[in-house]
């Protein structure tokens, strides 16, 4: 048994999908969530800008001592995974390879598309990854620039987001894909525009659900559950506007939201310069 929380992180409220489903998993764990809304996107930004942002955040909430790390964004993960294990002495897990082994197990005709951020697909770490379990696939990734900024923004249902989402769906459909990974932890807030644009053949993978459900092996595997007994607690930071991040978390979160407290981005890089 280990009491101590687990830090997770995001460029913003994309991750809270990650920690809606791990409050629903574990109750009994208590959460940070740190949102980078203040440098929010990442992904336009290059690997080596988002690998420092991600390494700030990794030591600052180690410093708050959490028993495991979850790298709740894509894009972070994809420029910056193997990179923060190398240097930090710490249990860490992200995205791309849960969801990767999901997709594998679930194609049929071995197509799989992937929406993702521009730096994600650029990374080419689910190419690597889903030809690392099936070196037969074909993998059509399909970078989605617009659509993450404006799911942060509140927006789920605009004509503008439906045009977007629309322009990034048919190429994936025209590829005759049988399976979607939404390789970005935003896009499950849009799930049933997403799935009513690729038709009801294409199953989706959520990568929020498939990083829960790591979290919960991890947990299991290495016996650091919390006493299952008990309710757990969680937390928010975020580098930007306390209130905009209050607003659109709660709507995304779909829990109550509460202890939102900001933390400066000058104290993140001080902390990653040390
Ligand atoms: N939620 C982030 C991801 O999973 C990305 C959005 C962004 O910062 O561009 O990739």
């Amino acid at each position: 048994m280990d009491p101590r929380p687990i830090g997770m992180f995001d460029s913003g409220v994309g991750g809270l999908t990650v920690l809606h489903e791990c409050l629903v998993a574990q109750p009994q764990e208590d959460f940070i969530y740190l949102g980078d809304t203040g440098r929010f996107p990442y992904g336009p930004r290059s690997i080596e800008e988002i690998r420092s942002f991600a390494l700030q955040i990794a030591s600052h909430l180690l410093a708050l001592d959490v028993k495991l790390l979850v790298v709740a964004c894509n894009s972070a993960t994809a420029a910056a995974l193997p990179w923060l294990q190398e240097r930090l002495d710490a249990a860490i897990i992200g995205a791309v390879h849960p969801e990767s082994e999901a997709a594998v197990q679930t194609t049929r005709n071995r197509r799989v598309g992937v929406m993702a951020t521009e730096a994600t697909v650029a990374s080419g770490s689910y190419q690597r990854a889903l030809l690392g379990l099936d070196a037969g696939l074909e993998v059509h990734p399909q970078p989605c620039p617009s659509l993450a900024s404006m799911i942060q923004a509140g927006d789920v249902s605009s004509p503008e987001l439906v045009e977007a989402a629309r322009s990034y769906t048919a190429p994936l459909k025209q590829a005759g894909v049988d399976t979607v990974v939404l390789g970005c932890t935003h896009y499950p807030l849009v799930t049933p525009m997403l799935q009513r644009l690729l038709g009801k053949g294409i199953k989706l993978i959520n990568s929020a659900r498939e990083i829960a459900r790591e979290v919960g092996e991890v947990l299991e595997r290495k016996g650091i559950e919390n006493d299952p007994g008990r309710e757990g607690e969680y937390s928010f930071l975020c580098t930007g506007d306390v209130d905009a991040f209050v607003e659109v978390g709660a709507r995304f979160l779909q829990m109550p939201f509460e202890r939102v407290r900001r933390v400066e981005i000058d104290e993140l890089e001080r902390i990653g310069t040390r």
